[in-house]
């Protein structure tokens, strides 16, 4: 069993990361919640593979109630937020009653929503079983839905009573979507834990309690120094603005659009004499080694792209680049300037 403690200032939390946790969830939500009743909200592909392990684990220390939606993207919107709150009120939820997230990012990102709306807000419990959702969004309570084609562009944030973490939960995870997971998580190699890099050189086949700590350490790091994203929360963003405009253009599942993003970001960083040149190649063998598709874009081709990225100020295109493993840097560049660049 690992344990990190996210320290903030009004609502600090524990994550806790173990083997077969799914089956010992009452001993970790006893910890934290008092109350009788929990509502898990999950997914027609999740709820097959873990509801009824999740509900058996729960069902002699509370009242279980379970709230299944529709899997994918799409129901990360206004209407299935909507069929969600109906049915917790027609279930009769209370206000100091605890919802527990069982899935992949949708899943914890809806459910943080409506923990953050109903009743103007009630506590959670995020139990992420997707490698993508246990290394980014079940950590740092960014909660929302998409909107007016913009993902995440209505939410807010709150942060979940505890995230409970069983990396057991990858072994059912399709070889893609493992993969897929894996972008972030040698994202935070790449900004914040040389040794993580080391942990994953050679690829890795099943995800250990040590690698998920060691990804989250990074995480937990940025959270606790800026939880409103206003400056160093930003350098999880390494690889993304790139990344957001290959996944757009070319459909590429998030994670592995991150590491091709990656790739390009170190290249802009070499070229802009940034970046220490050696880890391009660090992170291409990696990323080759835990079979990421990898295609060799030309990053000045998406440079107007980044015009449009959410970090940017008016008039200021602001990029995160490495200059080292473990050292990222925000870096403002003048918008104007862009076109010498290219
Ligand atoms: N996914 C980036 C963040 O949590 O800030």
């Amino acid at each position: 069993m690992k344990k990190l403690h996210i320290n903030l200032q009004d609502h600090s939390y524990d994550i806790i990361i173990k083997d077969n946790l799914i089956d010992e969830l009452a001993q970790y939500v006893k910890e934290v919640y008092k109350n009788k009743k929990i509502y898990v909200i999950t997914d027609s592909n999740v709820a097959p593979l873990y509801l009824t392990r999740v509900m058996k684990a729960l069902e002699n220390d509370y009242e279980v109630k379970s709230v299944v939606l529709p899997a994918g993207e799409e129901s990360k919107s206004f209407a299935v937020y909507q069929e969600a709150c109906e049915k917790l009120i027609d279930l009769n939820i209370r206000r100091n009653e605890l919802l527990l997230a069982l899935g992949g990012g949708v899943i914890g990102d809806l459910t943080g929503f409506i923990a953050a709306t109903i009743y103007r807000g009630v506590p959670y419990i995020g139990v992420p079983t997707s490698l993508l959702a246990q290394m980014d969004s079940s950590i740092g309570g960014k909660t929302g839905i998409d909107f007016y084609n913009r993902k995440n562009i209505i939410g807010a944030f709150k942060q979940p009573l505890r995230v409970l973490i069983d990396p057991r939960t990858c072994d059912t995870l399709a070889r893609d979507e493992f993969v897929n997971g894996m972008g972030e998580l040698i994202k935070h190699g790449a900004i914040g834990n040389p040794k993580l890099l080391t942990l994953v050189e050679n690829g890795v086949s099943k995800m250990t309690e040590e690698i998920v700590v060691e990804s989250l350490k990074v995480k937990q790091a940025v959270v606790e120094i800026d939880e409103f994203d206003q400056k160093e929360r930003m350098f999880l963003n390494f690889g993304h603005t790139f990344g957001h405009a290959i996944e757009l253009k070319y459909g590429w599942k998030h994670g592995q659009a991150v590491a091709n993003g990656m790739l390009m970001a170190l290249k802009f960083g070499i070229d802009m004499g940034e970046t220490n040149p050696k880890c391009y190649d660090v992170i291409y063998n990696i990323l080759k080694n835990c079979g990421f598709p990898i295609e060799e874009y030309n990053y000045k081709d998406y440079l107007p792209d980044m015009a449009y990225d959410k970090k940017n100020l008016a008039g200021v295109i602001r990029f995160i680049f490495i200059k080292d493993f473990g050292t990222p840097e925000l870096y403002e560049i003048e918008e104007t300037k862009i076109k010498d660049l290219m």
